[in-house]
């Protein structure tokens, strides 16, 4: 039998996807840009600024909760393109706002579509992918959107010496506009055609999107998952079956947020500044290192995920982030001399066992446990607390560091950090190399324990 595989077709539609994973990445990252500039047009008070930033947070929030009931309801397909034409507009209002409550609705409509997309993207991304490259393909969602990021800080940095925040937002224009038509090319994810449509799309479409015959195999399983009989109401979110993977999916979302990523990626020139650094050297380093390690490690982690298995990721991930915060703690607290050199070194080792493990491992794994009747919804809750807790951390990461000091927060930090590492090696199964119709039954047989 052929090795389990995409078509070259079915690849071009994982790149063409990822896009959304590349805009969620680049809105995120082009505020900071944007805010240094926006003065030249706008008097901003400090609220307005926080407002800019953290109505795309709340609009993400929005997105993500009605992401999976639009992607279970009308497809995932139509989800992305509907997701690409919020995306564009969005940009366009922010690049034409004349006036600072203008921008501000602009923010808020890019939010919700990055709410959106979070969800939808993986998910068509892990029904399209053969189960032993699932981990590698949901992936490379996660490493589009740090490459984002990275991207948004180039926009920023070529238009930083005239200053031009307009155009800062437009670039952001193309891809959206991209996705929106490339997507009219492929076909929705098998799955949710079998259960909406009927089965003779569902083959087509895997036929077109999978060179192997191993779906066959599958098609029964996914026959029987997909069956009409099937709860795929709210209520059956709550139900003994689903709330386990409900309750794990979940709190493994809020511990990404809560052990602080975006403390560091939003305020790093900040931190940086209180190790010691002038600000240039902290804006060059925050922006060009982090956005770098976190690339690279992301793409470490495409290659291993389905080697290794999530959980070993996710355990040494979990682990070296809180030493690379112990470290830190150690030496704000006793004032080192060589603090400037420990606080960019544990910063970057922070970043780079995030990115292997409680970056992307997550994002997937909502996508593999929820069974197919309800995966739409069920990843929404996990992904609506993800964006709320990533607006928490943003609003009150540096009160805390005035409260409790630097040393305070990220002791904080890696305490949850390593209540992650023993919360993943109790409850967290591995998802490796199974098919999500195993996965569903993995998780409906454990109803008992919760
Ligand atoms: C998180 C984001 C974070 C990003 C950094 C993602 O997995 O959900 O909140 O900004 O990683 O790489």
């Amino acid at each position: 039998m052929t090795k389990e595989a995409l078509t070259l077709y079915g690849k071009v539609a994982v790149m063409v996807v990822s896009l959304g994973g590349f805009l969620f990445g680049f809105h995120l990252g082009v505020i900071s840009g944007v805010l240094t500039f926006l003065p030249n047009s706008f008097s901003l008070s400090v609220s307005t600024e926080g407002l800019i930033v953290s109505l795309l947070l709340i609009g993400a929030s929005i997105g993500a909760l009605s992401g999976g009931f639009l992607a279970d309801r009308f497809g995932r397909k139509k989800t992305i393109i509907a997701t690409a034409v919020i995306f564009t507009l969005g940009a366009a209002i922010c690049t034409m706002a004349n006036r600072v409550d203008i921008l501000i609705i602009g923010r808020f409509i890019a939010g919700l579509g990055v709410g959106l997309i979070s969800v939808a993207a993986p998910l068509y991304l892990s029904e399209v992918a053969p189960p032993k490259q699932r981990g590698a393909i949901v992936c490379i969602n996660q490493l589009a959107g740090v490459i984002g990021i990275f991207f948004s800080y180039l926009v920023v940095f070529f238009f930083s010496k005239t200053g031009d925040w307009r155009a800062m937002f437009a670039v952001g224009m193309a891809p959206s506009l991209f996705l929106m038509f490339a997507m009219l090319f492929f076909p929705d994810t098998p799955e949710w055609l079998l259960a909406h449509q009927t089965k003779a799309a569902a083959t087509s479409a895997l036929k077109r999107l999978r060179k192997d015959l191993s779906w066959k195999s599958h098609f029964d399983e996914m026959k029987v998952a997909a069956s009409p009989q099937k709860d795929s109401s709210w209520r059956h979110l709550f139900k003994p079956d689903v709330r386990f993977a409900l309750i794990v999916g979940v709190t493994l979302s809020i511990l990404q947020q809560i052990t602080g990523i975006n403390g560091v990626i939003y305020f790093a020139p900040k931190i940086f500044a209180t190790a010691g650094y002038d600000l240039a050297t902290t804006a060059t380093l925050a922006t060009v290192g982090i956005g770098a390690i976190n690339v690279i490690a992301t793409s470490i982690a495409v290659k291993l995920l389905d080697r290794a298995g999530r959980r070993p990721l996710l355990l040494v991930g979990c682990a070296g982030m809180a030493v690379a915060l112990l470290v830190l703690v150690f030496a704000f607290y006793f004032q080192l001399s060589s603090i400037g050199v420990i606080a960019l070194v544990s910063l970057l080792s922070y970043v780079g066992f995030f990115a292997i493990g409680l970056g992307p491992v997550p994002w997937l794994f909502l996508s593999e446990i929820y069974p197919l009747s309800i995966r739409g919804k069920a990843m929404s809750v996990g992904i609506t607390a993800n964006w709320f807790f990533n607006f928490v951390i943003a609003q009150t990461f540096l009160d805390l560091i005035l409260k409790i000091g630097s040393e305070g927060v990220f002791f904080l930090f890696a305490v949850l950090s390593v209540f992650a590492f023993f919360f993943i090696r109790r409850y967290v199964p591995e998802t490796k190399g199974k098919s999500l119709e195993e996965i569903e039954l993995h998780f409906s047989q454990l109803k008992n324990r919760s």
